[in-house]
């Protein structure tokens, strides 16, 4: 992974600040998948750590007594795209190897993917979040839920209380 923090593969290269690899223990129980960096993110160098990073681990904590923790800690794209544009197909593309070694490298027992593009990359559904959140879906014979990004929970409440409700399926696949 030390590769990855040279990584130009795609043109996201030339205008982050930082190569934003993931954070948490490869132990971790859980593996949470999001988007892309955004501003705080690409100056702090580890994922989600700005307001819907905090609404998430929140929520979680709350609903499943799980912790950032416990949790390894990635998005699909580990590059921030300018002004936070949704990454394009073909930095989802060239960025994909790092995740594939990142899901192969992790202990963990389940999945929560975060938004479209983490679910759609991780579980390979093309169906829009609003009709798959809260199923549950497998990747490489291990169980996970998909769910809303939080972003979209700061905006609206409706879609906090289901990003709350899918959290809480996630006691089950993360118990021992
Ligand atoms: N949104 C994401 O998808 N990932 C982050 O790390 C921060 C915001």
């Amino acid at each position: 992974m030390d590769e990855l923090l040279s990584c130009t593969r795609c043109q996201l290269a030339a205008t982050r600040q930082r190569v934003v690899v993931g954070s948490g223990p490869t132990s971790a129980r859980l593996l949470v998948v999001g988007e892309a960096p955004g501003r705080t993110e690409d100056e702090g160098g580890e994922p989600f750590i700005g307001a819907s990073g905090r609404l998430l681990f929140r929520l979680l904590e709350e609903e499943t007594g799980l912790t950032r923790a416990d949790c390894f800690v990635t998005n699909v794209v580990k590059c921030r795209p300018p002004a936070n544009r949704p990454p394009r197909n073909e930095e989802i593309a060239a960025c994909a190897p790092w995740l594939e070694a990142q899901l192969a490298e992790s202990a963990h027992r389940a999945l929560l993917t975060v938004g479209n593009t983490a679910g759609r990359a991780v579980f390979g559904f093309t169906e829009g979040i609003a009709s798959v959140h809260g199923q549950r879906f497998e990747r490489d014979g291990r169980p996970g839920i998909a769910t809303y990004h939080p972003a979209a929970a700061l905006r609206s409440t409706s879609v906090a209380r289901d990003l709350r409700a899918d959290l809480k399926l996630l006691l089950e696949l993360v118990a021992p």
